[in-house]
């Protein structure tokens, strides 16, 4: 709707225009004025209440599950998790229209007018709170369908920089053409890879398969085993790459094929003849071909942008690895849009590494979780891989007791657990995650928030807060939190110090009481908390603030 701009006065008409000739002409914009906005980012503080109760095996646990929207986990994440995630994916919602987008409890149809700004904003503030979070050397991969991947694609240029795109890969979701497609059977999504630095991040060779280990073959009993062979000659041009070559049958090949050359000078070719790793076909009268031995080959593959259902799985597979971990019955339905578990196997097989940490912020069902603790369980000599996923309630005002994380997410990873036999990594802990409006601060941070802060924080797998004196242990570092100084809280953390030679940290609210301890780290309560949510949402905060930059407007120019 054009806007009316009649009631306006000169000085607020050459302010609009003002504002206009320093908009971006080039790049990703979207309404964000027409937009209910969410809360700014630093507006309040976030932490994590542990619940034991939904919690999975004994503590110390080392995975976590969050329950609650991801904005306000990835706020309370990014004050103990700055750059320490290896591998974020995420399976956001695809804003097909169809019920599947909810935003400041709305659903978002199809015809509502600001859809892709709204969903533009809402994976713009959570992409750049990620950013934060990402190892210098991991990479954040993101699965999508059509209805935003032009858009997508664009904002995490603009999040993570167009030069660390890494890939688009495309994962074939359907095994059979839909026959009911009004244009075209829609068989295939996204998965947009992004480096936090394209120069420092790698990914790792995935295991052979099967079929490609088949090419190779023995046609000649080479003791060296199987071989497959490539083409001797090449387009590139090479300066010693042209010579007559002399078959065993005696026929003579004047020279590589027109435009090619050989690959290898005459005296390499025929030392590799003499090594016989050359190969003239069955009758020693074929244009020569370089053998490779599959023992000699890299240990595994670069991974390929195009991923098939027979590799990764399809959504059918999906739905039934969910159904075979909570039979739903009737109720097949209640989750609707997971993820194959092979596809999960394979980005943490890229993306990440025994021992490192990976991060889902669109949880969903868990399946990514799933295939973590699978990954861990078929090592389990290798450090696990930990996994930090959060889920939301999904509740509206139609189901308001409905609570996604609990009932499915964690519920299907509890089950897994069961299946895959006791392993002693695979316990998480399951926290909620807590809002506390600033003014509550000083006074009222509960003590189980602070406690599971200091753990993230420190990088020790969580337990719960008990008084007078919480403590744990990571190797030699011995972490504890007295809250207040009464004589017990004293004598208990004078007692744990004594036995222990390593570094300590100690968080408390009265750091005065505990002066005496020489050597030792004390932190104070609350204020540490609220400078490491400050320092880790600074970042996010910025970049919001300048996408958002009204400019200052002068006096308007005398010419006007
Ligand atoms: C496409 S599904 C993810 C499926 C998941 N990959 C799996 O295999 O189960 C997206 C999920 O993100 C959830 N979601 C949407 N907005 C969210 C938010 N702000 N915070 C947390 N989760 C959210 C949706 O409710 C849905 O469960």
């Amino acid at each position: 709707m054009p806007r009316d701009y009649n009631h306006l006065s000169r000085e607020q008409l050459v302010e609009i225009l003002q504002r206009r000739d320093l908009e971006a002409n080039y790049g990703l914009v979207w309404e964000r004025d027409e937009i209910e906005p969410e809360a700014a980012i630093n507006h309040d503080y976030v932490g994590l209440r542990l619940d034991p109760a939904l919690s999975c095996g004994p503590a110390p646990w080392q995975h976590l599950v969050i329950e609650g929207d991801n904005w306000d986990a990835l706020r309370a994440l990014a004050a103990t998790h700055q750059g320490q995630v290896k591998l974020i994916y995420i399976d956001p919602p695809y804003n097909t229209g169809r019920r599947d987008f909810l935003y400041n409890d709305r659903w978002f149809e199809k015809t509502h007018r600001y859809r892709h700004s709204v969903w533009l904003e809402f994976m713009y503030k959570r992409l750049l709170l990620a950013r934060e979070l990402l190892a210098p050397d991991g990479a954040i991969f993101v699965s999508i369908d059509d209805n935003e991947l032009f858009n997508l694609g664009l904002l995490m240029n603009k999040v993570f920089g167009e030069e660390n795109f890494i890939a688009n890969c495309i994962w074939q979701k359907a095994f059979a053409p839909k026959n009911s497609a009004q244009h075209f059977s829609d068989d295939h999504e996204y998965v947009l890879v992004y480096a936090a630095n394209r120069e420092l991040w790698r990914p790792n060779l995935l295991p052979r398969t099967e079929k490609q280990d088949r090419a190779f073959k023995n046609p000649d009993n080479d003791p060296r085993g199987p071989w497959t062979s490539g083409d001797l000659a090449a387009r590139n041009f090479y300066s010693e790459g042209r010579y007559p070559i002399t078959c065993p049958s005696g026929r003579i090949i004047e020279g590589p094929p027109a435009g090619s050359y050989w690959r290898v000078s005459k005296a390499r070719f025929e030392e590799l003849d003499r090594d016989g790793r050359i190969w003239w076909g069955k009758d020693g009268n074929n244009t020569p071909r370089i053998k490779r031995f599959l023992s000699e080959v890299k240990q595994g593959v670069v991974p390929q942008t195009l991923w098939t259902y027979e590799e990764v799985g399809h959504t059918q597979d999906a739905k039934k690895q969910l159904n075979e971990m909570l039979p739903m019955g009737r109720n097949a339905d209640v989750f609707s849009t997971p993820k194959p578990l092979q596809l999960m196997e394979r980005i943490l097989r890229i993306g990440s590494q025994p021992g490192d940490l990976v991060l889902d912020f669109f949880a969903g069902s868990g399946t990514f979780g799933q295939a973590v603790l699978q990954l861990n369980a078929a090592s389990p000599d290798a450090p696990p891989r930990r996994f930090i996923l959060v889920s939301n309630r999904e509740a509206t005002a139609e189901e308001p007791e409905k609570n996604l994380c609990r009932d499915i997410c964690a519920e299907r990873l509890r089950r897994a657990i069961a299946k895959l036999g006791a392993h002693p990594t695979a316990g998480f802990a399951y926290a909620v995650a807590e809002r506390i409006p600033r003014h509550r601060m000083v006074e009222k941070l509960p003590d189980a928030l602070v406690w599971s802060f200091a753990q993230l924080a420190h990088d020790h797998p969580l337990t719960l807060f008990t008084r007078p004196l919480a403590q744990s242990r990571r190797g030699a570092h011995l972490l504890l939190y007295a809250p207040r100084a009464s004589a017990s809280a004293v004598r208990a953390v004078e007692a744990a110090l004594a036995n222990h030679a390593g570094p300590a940290t100690l968080y408390t609210w009265s750091p005065d009481d505990y002066a005496h301890l020489a050597g030792r780290i004390v932190v104070r309560v609350p204020e540490a908390l609220l400078a490491a949510f400050r320092q880790g949402t600074a970042g996010a905060a910025r970049a919001v603030a300048q996408n958002n930059e009204v400019p200052v407007v002068g006096p308007a120019p005398a010419s006007l």
